[in-house]
């Protein structure tokens, strides 16, 4: 694995990919080495690079995607790039998720813009296991669910959510987990999405399943200097603060202080 090079990489292709949701596809061999969970530290006017997700990773043809949210001045300005533009990119930073065990059930619960790194891990193992991995997508409505078609596009129908009903399952991910947890033994559980999410992903699966959840933490540098990522964890040795940048941003749920 390739990490933390400084690149330029170029715009290919540009999609809206829900209401206020766009993915960019970019093309760099050496990001394109990434494993799934990694993530990109874009540079975006101002002082502070932006942290994204990979959304998908084609190692054959050397792209990547990076599928966000419109929220502030950063991603807007992402969002205005198009095809033939330039990205000033760090990466691929992180850990990234490990490879799921081929021999035990596996879930992906991605919430908001979580679903993006879930979808990239899917394709390239959901091949490895046995069963197809169960997914769950949840979104706040239903202009916002990312990604449905990929995961159908692999053969594989996402169970979704949205806290308001307007699409799939009325409320949020944490119902048809608990179903699935309770008809799979010696699971494991990927998930991605804000921090209530994750809490309920840790709380549904301790004692069930093996739980690894990427957190998508505010950042500074990006690269392990500047600890404005540190986040509570517990180990071996007690409590100890840990950098969602470099030590994550993947943990295992039980080393979580929540
Ligand atoms: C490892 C990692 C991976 C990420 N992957 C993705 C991804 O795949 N897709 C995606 O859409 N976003 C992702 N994010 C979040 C993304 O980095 C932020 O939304 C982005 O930096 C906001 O920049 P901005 O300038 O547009 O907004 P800002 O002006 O910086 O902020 C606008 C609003 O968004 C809030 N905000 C900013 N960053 C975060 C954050 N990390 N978590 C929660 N709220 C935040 C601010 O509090 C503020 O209310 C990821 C973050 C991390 C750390
Ligand atoms: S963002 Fe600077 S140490 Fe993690």
């Amino acid at each position: 694995m390739e990490e933390g090079k400084r690149l330029t990489c170029p715009v290919v292709a540009r999609t809206q990919a829900a209401e206020g949701h766009v993915e960019l596809i970019l093309q760099s061999r050496a990001l394109a080495r990434a494993v799934p969970g990694q993530f990109a530290h874009i540079l975006t006017p101002g002082v502070l690079r932006r942290p994204i997700s990979f959304s998908r990773i084609e190692s054959e043809n050397d792209l990547i995607g990076l599928l966000f949210q419109v929220v502030g001045s950063g991603t807007r300005w992402l969002a205005e790039r198009s095809i033939g533009n330039e990205l000033d990119v760090l990466g691929p930073l992180g850990n990234g998720f490990p490879a799921p065990d081929p021999m035990k059930p596996w879930a992906a619960v991605g919430g908001g813009v979580g679903v993006p790194p879930l979808f990239a891990a899917v394709q390239k193992w959901s091949h490895l296991t046995g069963d197809r991995p169960e997914i769950i997508i949840g979104a706040r409505t239903a202009g916002w669910v990312v990604m449905e078609n990929d995961f159908k596009e692999l053969g594989i129908e996402p169970i979704v959510t949205t806290d308001d009903g307007s699409k799939g399952q009325k409320g949020n991910v944490a119902d048809p987990l608990s179903l699935w947890l309770d008809n799979h033994n010696e699971a494991q559980v990927y998930a991605c999405g804000p921090i209530p999410m994750l809490q309920a992903v840790r709380r549904l699966s301790a004692g069930r399943a093996t739980t690894y959840l990427a957190l998508e933490q505010r950042m500074g540098c990006g690269i392990g200097a500047c600890l404005a990522c540190v986040v509570p964890t517990v180990g071996d040795f007690g409590l100890s603060y840990r950098r969602v940048c470099t030590d994550g941003p993947v943990f295992r749920g039980e080393e979580m202080m929540w």
